[in-house]
């Protein structure tokens, strides 16, 4: 009888099973394949997944952002609120590495410095953004969309004849529930409504399996049963991703923040931090953005 020798498992191969573990835990717990919480490369052994720190942002002297300080911990659901030009797009393209800022730095974990990171290199290490505008491809159906977010995902094996294992199918089929598009998948995108787009872009966000998720401006333009339909989305997303979300839309914010941290962002540094509740009866918040 022929004995197979396995090769010990690489430092990586370790790595990426005490990964899967995480990711296994969280589907026991949550019943889905769609959360990532944790994963390889990113050390958040101190709890936090972003460290924003001193970060200034000049465009020809005027201070897009000045000195900005802020953290998100593991699995925090975070609202960014505050007046037209505070800084809020401006510090995402600094996470995603689109703007460098002029000085102070960015980590994801422990150990990643964002501002030494290409663009692509950020999104391979995890943090998922999206824009404010719909970006789905049109032409395809709401299935090959979630098919080809999947296949730009570098944790999913490239092979010749791209077939999904059950797996794969599985994790389609909690994402398609989840944004409310079960039973659509066949339909092209270029038919859905604008919120059923923003919906089908934030499931092909899931597909890459992103541990940090930017969102700005998620309920912009859509009716008022879209935006509440979006609230029960991220309140379903909860704890299964770290996520920063920037709004305008009050009720939406109160909605989704519940009893965790809203940062209120003025003239590119934070104004105030702490429960939806404070900040909004917080003198200073009220007079540069809530008015009276
Ligand atoms: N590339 C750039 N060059 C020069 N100024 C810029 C640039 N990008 C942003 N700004 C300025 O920086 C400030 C912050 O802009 P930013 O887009 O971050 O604000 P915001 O908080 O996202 O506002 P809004 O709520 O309107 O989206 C604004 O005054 C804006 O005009
Ligand atoms: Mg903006």
């Amino acid at each position: 009888m022929k004995t197979i020798i396995r090769p010990a498992a690489t430092p990586t191969q370790q790595h990426d099973k005490r990964a899967a573990n995480v990711d296994n835990r969280l589907h026991a717990e949550y019943g889905t394949s769609y959360g990532r919480i944790k994963g390889e490369g990113v050390d958040t052994t101190h709890g936090a997944i972003l460290y924003l720190e001193d970060i200034t942002v000049s465009f020809d002297g005027f201070k897009a952002l000045n000195n900005l300080n802020l953290d998100i911990s593991v699995g925090e659901l975070r609202c960014i609120i505050g007046p037209n030009g505070a800084g809020k797009t401006t510090m995402m393209d600094v996470i995603t590495g689109k703007t460098r800022p002029t000085s102070g730095t960015a980590y994801f974990g422990q150990t990643m410095d964002l501002t030494k990171m290409a663009e692509y290199e950020i999104s391979h290490a995890g943090i998922g953004r999206k824009f404010q505008r719909p970006t789905v491809f049109e032409q395809h159906t709401v299935l090959e969309n979630l098919e080809l977010a999947m296949k730009m995902n570098k944790r999913v094996k490239p092979t010749l004849f791209f077939r999904l294992s059950s797996e794969q199918k599985d994790k389609i089929d909690d994402i398609l529930r989840l944004i409310r598009l079960n039973g659509q998948e066949k339909r092209l995108a270029g038919l859905l409504s604008h919120g059923q787009k923003q919906w089908l872009e934030i499931g092909m966000l899931l597909m890459q399996e992103p541990q940090l998720i930017l969102l700005d401006e998620p309920v912009a333009g859509m009716s008022d049963a879209e935006t509440v339909r979006t609230a029960e989305l991220l309140n379903e997303l909860r704890g299964k991703h770290s996520i920063m979300v920037v709004e305008h839309d009050m009720a939406f914010v109160t909605e989704i923040a519940r009893d965790g941290k809203v940062t209120v962002l003025h003239e590119g540094s934070v104004l105030a931090e702490g429960k939806m509740h404070e900040v909004q009866a917080d003198d200073r918040v009220i007079e540069v953005y809530l008015g009276r």
